[in-house]
């Protein structure tokens, strides 16, 4: 499928200039979706009916994670890592259907932890009924989560998506932990970043490639594709968090200022700054309702925003250095796509 003789591609051969923004989020995603979008449905079926089945009393309640209402990019990343490797079979629908579910029920919980009101351009299951039932469904989607991959009858896909999940919570415990520690360093950032949000990605590319037949040392890289996808993902996620525009996004923007996360603009912010700026800085960070605007004017001063993109930008090139040396196909083709729509992204 692709050789170790095969030219990587250089930073140069990839044009990150789509503008994602411009398009309406539904005909953007679809056009990437396309050649999976019949699996793409099937992944959809299998969530909405296995939770209908199950709990019919549930419903109203699960409307509100609006579960087939994301960007469903890691069901479509197990599904094109698939086709680059082989055909698709009903193991990449349960994969994926398992890997979504897991994705929105960190979500449920993490809108608690943020205190946020919106997601998916629906209100919070938090806001709309309290913080108890959102511990619980979100206990709920976990578990049910294992039970639609265990039916993939693949050991090797539990083992994979305990582990992701596992690092998931270990990622979003030690960012809790750090609340209002602006000691935090890049590299335990990146660190953290690559649990919380790239693990699901490197699972579902992982075992994408492994249902279709990939042998385990492209299946690996296959894995390091998503997670080099995940984290500039997750940084980009970081940045729009302070200058995205919560209509596009659907989501409560702003919750990393007011929960006080050192996220990487900040963490670039302060390695910058001179002592008393920074000294001036942390206090406004630890304020009880920090001042938006000083630290937007801060950031922009110090080229904060644009230090993230770069390092969002090293961490996407290395996801689509890897995709340019796929031989040519829909998949291959997805994949570079998706390596640019996470850095361009507005939503
Ligand atoms: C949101 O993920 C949480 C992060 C990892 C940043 P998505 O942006 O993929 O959420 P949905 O599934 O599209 O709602
Ligand atoms: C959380 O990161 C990602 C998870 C693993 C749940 P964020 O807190 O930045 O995600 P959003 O911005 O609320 O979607
Ligand atoms: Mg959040
Ligand atoms: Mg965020």
């Amino acid at each position: 499928m692709h050789s170790e003789n095969e030219s990587a591609a250089s930073d140069s051969e990839m044009a990150v200039s789509k503008p994602v923004g411009s398009l309406s989020k539904k005909k953007f995603l679809a056009g990437i979706y396309e050649p999976i979008s019949e699996d793409l449905a099937e992944v959809d079926r299998l969530l909405v009916e296995e939770l209908k089945r199950d709990v019919p009393w549930m419903e109203s309640l699960l409307s509100h994670t609006n579960i087939s209402g994301g960007k469903r990019m890691r069901p479509a990343l197990v599904l094109f890592s698939g086709i680059c490797c082989g055909e698709i079979n009903p193991q990449h629908h349960q994969l994926g259907a398992a890997l979504e579910m897991i994705h929105t029920a960190s979500l449920v919980h993490d809108d608690v932890l943020d205190h946020a009101e919106q997601r998916r351009h629906v209100a919070t299951v938090n806001s709309r009924w309290d913080n108890k039932t959102s511990v619980l469904l979100g206990d709920y989607l976990f578990t049910h989560a294992f039970h639609i991959a265990s039916k993939s009858d693949s050991l090797m896909a539990l083992k994979r998506l305990s582990i992701a999940s596992n690092r998931v919570c270990e990622g979003e415990m030690r960012q809790n932990a750090w609340s209002g520690d602006f000691e935090i360093t890049e590299a335990s950032y990146l660190d953290m970043v690559g649990q919380k949000t790239a693990e699901l990605c490197s699972c579902a590319c992982y075992c994408g490639a492994h249902f279709s037949g990939a042998d385990e040392v492209t299946s690996e890289r296959f894995g390091d594709f998503g997670q080099n996808l995940g984290v500039a993902f997750q940084i980009v996620d970081d940045i729009l968090d302070l200058v995205g525009d919560a209509q596009t996004v659907g989501k409560t923007l702003g919750t990393d200022l007011k929960n006080r996360k050192p996220t990487l603009p900040i963490i670039h912010g302060l390695t910058q700054a001179v002592p008393a700026l920074r000294q001036e800085m942390v206090q406004v960070l630890k304020a009880e309702e920090p001042d938006s605007q000083r630290v937007m004017d801060w950031l922009l001063d110090s080229g904060s925003l644009g230090y993230a993109n770069g390092v969002a930008r090293v961490y996407a090139e290395k996801a689509a250095g890897f995709a340019n040396q796929l031989s040519s196909g829909d998949g291959s083709r997805a994949l570079k796509v998706m390596a640019e729509f996470v850095l361009e992204r507005t939503y």
